[in-house]
């Protein structure tokens, strides 16, 4: 079927830490077709701006027909979204970006800060052994979710929860061993996991986050620089809303 634009409708909304919401709306055409690891770009009803805020899957239920984004609040577009109320509309197009590549393997899931949303996604859709590693600033979120479909090691950066440090440093400190790598966070983290992933000889995929404007793959505004030449653009750019924003780490440079 491909990509919707939807009114989705407001199932309820929570605020699960300071600055992080959790929005569950109706949106069963979206729902229907979604996948870990995909995304919605979500419409303001403030004309002036324009451009849909890209926002990742936490939860897809096929059944209830429903999407569950949690996202931090940061600019006028996110704070717009935090005052939604049950019952009220907003505009969705999705479900947007390619998802990650599910493979049998004993697998280790990475979410660093906001980017720990979408593995709540594919924690429950993955079939087989998983380890969840989660690095927070310091307040935790979702974990007791996360509990449910794996052993859980956190990292803090100020030491409160688990791990004093980064995700490496919770991977090492716990030993925790797997043969794929699936992780979701900001660049820096990004660029350590893909280290040790090719430290370690093993698979990554990671989910890459960048500045959007069309989110459909035609305005050229999130290229990454990747290994090989891009189909589209015939250069070493790829776009991460439309050829990701999942790629094997190996492919793209960080
Ligand atoms: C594929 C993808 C998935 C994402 N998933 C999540 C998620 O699950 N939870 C969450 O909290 N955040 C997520 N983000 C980041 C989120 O899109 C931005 O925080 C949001 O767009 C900020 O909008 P704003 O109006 O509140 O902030 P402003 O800073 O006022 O935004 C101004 C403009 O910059 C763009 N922009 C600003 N920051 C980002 C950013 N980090 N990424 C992309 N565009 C940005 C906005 O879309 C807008 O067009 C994701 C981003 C991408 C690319
Ligand atoms: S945001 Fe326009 S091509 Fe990706």
């Amino acid at each position: 079927m491909g990509k919707l634009k939807i009114k989705a409708q407001v199932v309820r909304q929570e605020c699960i830490g300071t600055g992080i919401y959790s929005l569950v709306l109706k949106a069963e055409p979206i729902a229907e077709q979604a996948v870990a690891g995909q995304f919605v770009s979500v419409y303001s009803s403030d004309g002036s701006k324009l451009l849909p805020r890209p926002i990742s899957l936490c939860d897809i239920d096929k059944e209830k027909g429903t999407l569950r984004l949690v996202y931090r609040v940061v600019g006028a577009g996110t704070k717009e979204f935090s005052q939604l109320a049950a019952g009220e509309y907003v505009d969705i197009l999705g479900p947007l970006g390619n998802g990650f590549m599910q493979e049998k393997k004993k697998a280790i899931l990475i979410g660093g800060g906001i980017g720990i949303p979408p593995m709540l996604e594919l924690a429950k859709e993955l079939d087989c052994e998983k380890s969840i590693v989660l690095g927070y600033r310091d307040e935790l979120f979702l974990k007791d979710e996360f509990e449910q479909y794996g052993t859980c090691y956190v990292s803090s950066e100020d030491g409160k929860h688990g791990v004093k440090g980064n995700v490496i440093d919770a991977i090492k400190e716990y030993g925790v061993k797997g043969d794929i790598i699936y992780a979701c966070g900001p660049t820096p983290m990004l660029r350590g996991i893909k280290a040790y992933a090719m430290e370690q000889g093993i698979t990554c995929e990671i989910s890459m986050e960048e500045r959007m404007a069309c989110g459909i793959g035609a305005c050229l505004a999130c290229v990454c620089k990747t290994k090989d030449v891009d189909d589209h653009s015939m250069v070493h750019n790829r776009r991460i809303c439309k050829d990701g924003p999942v790629f094997y780490a190996e492919e793209v440079e960080l």
